[in-house]
């Protein structure tokens, strides 16, 4: 049975992603913040473990939860916008901080662990990004903060993808496209099953020669 662990499970593409998981009968791990978040999963036939990304001890918490299972896909999903600005607005101190302690530090702190748990199955560890977070591309100025803490977060990733690659995980970040969940809002334009559903299939069919790369949820490249 193939085994997917999920951090940040508990609504949008987290849950979701584990929804389709299950319904393929994978063995779904999730990590949610409270124990109602739990019970959503076990109605689902997904496993859920209480995990806060900013916690300084998470990655020994994780390390504790998983023991020593082997893990094929996992995707390091939680994440939080904050101020939504539309130009150059200073962000204060606590905005600042959660934002990147949850968006960046998260992924930072439990990478190595969850990559630990990929190695024995060559799995795919993902972390959603966002096409905000593109250098490349970016032409506008909403959402700074958040903008800064995907591309931040799309280089942590490449870092991982530089150790992990080596032994046998493929690294990928992606863009989840703009998705009607609570943080894209209603007027988005694609639902969270599509969003899932592409980003499962491209995970499924992505090869080590794309270790360290940026997707979109069909499967197509963004430039860094
Ligand atoms: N929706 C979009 O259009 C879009 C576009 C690009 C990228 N993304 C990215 O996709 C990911 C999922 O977003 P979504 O749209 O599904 O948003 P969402 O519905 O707001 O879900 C956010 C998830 O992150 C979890 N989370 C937040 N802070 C956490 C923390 N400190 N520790 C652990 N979990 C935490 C939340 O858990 P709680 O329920 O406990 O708060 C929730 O499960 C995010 O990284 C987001 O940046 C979304």
């Amino acid at each position: 049975m193939k085994t997917l662990l999920i951090i940040g499970a508990s609504r949008g593409i987290g849950f979701e992603m584990a929804r389709q998981a299950r319904a393929e009968q994978w063995q779904v791990i999730g990590t949610v913040r409270n124990a109602a978040g739990i019970t959503q999963l076990e109605s689902i036939g997904a496993q859920g473990y209480i995990l806060d990304v900013t916690d300084a001890n998470a990655a020994i918490t994780l390390k504790a939860q998983l023991g020593d299972t082997a893990l094929d896909v996992a995707l390091i999903n939680a994440g939080i916008f904050g101020p939504r600005t539309p130009k150059l607005e200073a962000p204060s101190h606590a905005d600042f901080n959660a934002v990147m302690q949850t968006n960046v530090f998260g992924a930072m702190q439990l990478g190595a662990t969850v990559g630990a748990a990929l190695v024995a199955r060559r799995g795919t560890l993902a972390v959603t990004s966002s096409r905000m977070g593109s250098i490349g591309v970016r032409d506008g100025t909403a959402g700074w903060l958040y903008r800064a803490s995907k591309a931040a977060l799309n280089s942590v990733l490449k870092d991982m993808s530089l150790v992990l690659g080596p032994q046998g995980v493929t690294c990928v970040t992606f863009h989840p496209g703009w998705v009607k969940t609570d943080m894209g809002g209603s007027g988005a334009d694609i639902d969270v099953a599509t969003s899932v559903r592409g980003i499962r299939q491209t995970i499924a069919h992505v090869t080590p020669a794309q270790n360290g790369s940026f997707l979109n949820y069909d499967g197509s490249p963004i430039p860094w």
